[in-house]
């Protein structure tokens, strides 16, 4: 029987903050009522990018963890693990990159932008080009047809897609598949079967979508051709044959409305967020220094929440009635700021309350995370293994 299988990873860079909370973890948490799940912590792609501070993932691995239970991920419901301990994703990693071209890697947007905006660090490198064909081999390894993540992933999951049919197209063809294909090809007569050829070249080695939508339109229009033959030219374009890994989907997390101390985006590189688990003296402080609306020097200066980072959190936090409170109070100079600010506090901490109770289990016995990342692991890599011994079997690998 068929099963949506959901996978996703995350680097374990820093310690988690509001906007991981209401990103991305609530909809983890949603998800595995309704799919299996795979989560786990991504530490080869952290060593991509912070290879020469290995501590940072060190330190951060286990506190991420325990950051997922706190905040609901199940481990009876999913199964939680540690990329580098199921190294058979490391394995296929680089069986893909067998028929993984190039320019494939190269003109992956993540690529480009990152060297450009991580300045001081040197990603001229090959395992950080290879980044999304790890992430390929993390998803692949599953059969995992849902990856909930935000739009910058997007063309990770693009291009695992385009791995997936080429590496179908390449092992995965009937017997004799090739040599009827190229029969079928030479009755599209000379010129368009020399056509057919360039558009097939050019979506093979560049993945390029109108090549491959002509090709089709091509063989769409070659009726006098039997349907046999037009099946396998259809397939012989991109693939055709058996599929032995499945292309998986986007499931596209909504944009979080999480917004920082500052107004931007929550996020570690603006210095502007509020930790899960930070102290909660610490976060009451945040908030009251966090800046208002700059019009609002005293008390009797009216004000315009939108204009104001403040606003933004009540829009997280507060029903319809505070939010009226909130306009009325601050567009008349009726509240001040302080004043304003403390129901968000409030909300921030009630917020976190079952989030640092849950957390204390797994602080007071480390040893519950660690088995609970052991038994993921076990599981993961079962089925880990199982992709792995058919991908290696049509491959030319299990010669005894
Ligand atoms: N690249 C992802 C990110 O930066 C993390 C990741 C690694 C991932 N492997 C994955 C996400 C597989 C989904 C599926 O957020
Ligand atoms: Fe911002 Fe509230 Fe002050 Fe208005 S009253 S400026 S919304 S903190």
């Amino acid at each position: 029987m068929f099963v949506n299988r959901v996978l996703s990873g995350m680097r374990p860079t820093g310690a988690l903050h509001l906007g991981h909370y209401h990103g991305v973890l609530k909809n983890w948490v949603k998800l595995q009522h309704e799919y299996e799940c795979l989560y786990f912590v991504a530490d080869w792609h952290a060593l991509t990018t912070h290879y020469d501070t290995p501590e940072v993932v060190e330190q951060n691995v286990w506190e991420m963890v325990i950051d997922w239970l706190a905040c609901g991920v199940d481990p009876a419901q999913s199964t939680l693990f540690i990329q580098s301990r199921v190294p058979e994703h490391a394995e296929l990693h680089l069986l893909l990159s067998m028929v993984t071209p190039l320019g494939w890697l190269e003109r992956i947007p993540t690529y480009k932008d990152q060297q450009e905006k991580l300045v001081d660090r040197d990603l001229a490198t090959y395992g950080f080009l290879g980044y999304p064909l790890l992430q390929g081999a993390d998803i692949l390894i599953y059969r995992a047809n849902l990856v909930p993540v935000g739009e910058d992933q997007v063309p990770h999951i693009e291009f695992t897609r385009e791995v997936a049919r080429r590496f179908n197209h390449v092992f995965g063809r009937e017997e004799g598949f090739e040599q009827k294909a190229e029969a079928a090809i030479k009755k599209l007569g000379a010129k368009r079967a020399r056509l057919y050829r360039q558009l097939r070249t050019r979506f093979l080695e560049k993945g390029d979508a109108d090549a491959l939508a002509a090709a089709r339109e091509l063989v769409e229009e070659a009726q006098n051709l039997p349907l046999g033959d037009r099946e396998r030219l259809f397939g012989y374009i991109e693939g055709g044959g058996k599929v032995i890994l499945s292309e998986p989907k986007a499931l596209l997390t909504d944009a979080s409305k999480m917004p920082g101390l500052d107004g931007q985006k929550m996020s570690k590189s603006y210095n502007n967020t509020i930790g899960l688990r930070e102290d909660a003296e610490a976060i009451a402080g945040k908030i009251r220094t966090m800046p208002t609306d700059p019009a609002r020097v005293k008390r009797s200066d009216p004000g315009t929440p939108e204009k104001c980072p403040v606003w933004q959190f009540h829009l997280v936090y507060s029903d319809e009635k505070r939010r009226q409170w909130v306009q009325e109070g601050c567009r008349g100079a009726k509240i001040g700021c302080l004043e304003c600010k403390q129901p968000v506090i409030d909300a921030v901490l009630e917020e976190q309350k079952p989030i640092r109770e849950r957390a204390q289990r797994y602080l007071d016995d480390p040893t519950l995370v660690r088995s609970i990342i052991a038994d993921g692991c076990e599981k993961a890599r079962k089925q880990a293994q199982e992709t792995l011994r058919e991908v290696k079997q049509v491959m030319g690998l299990n010669y005894s």
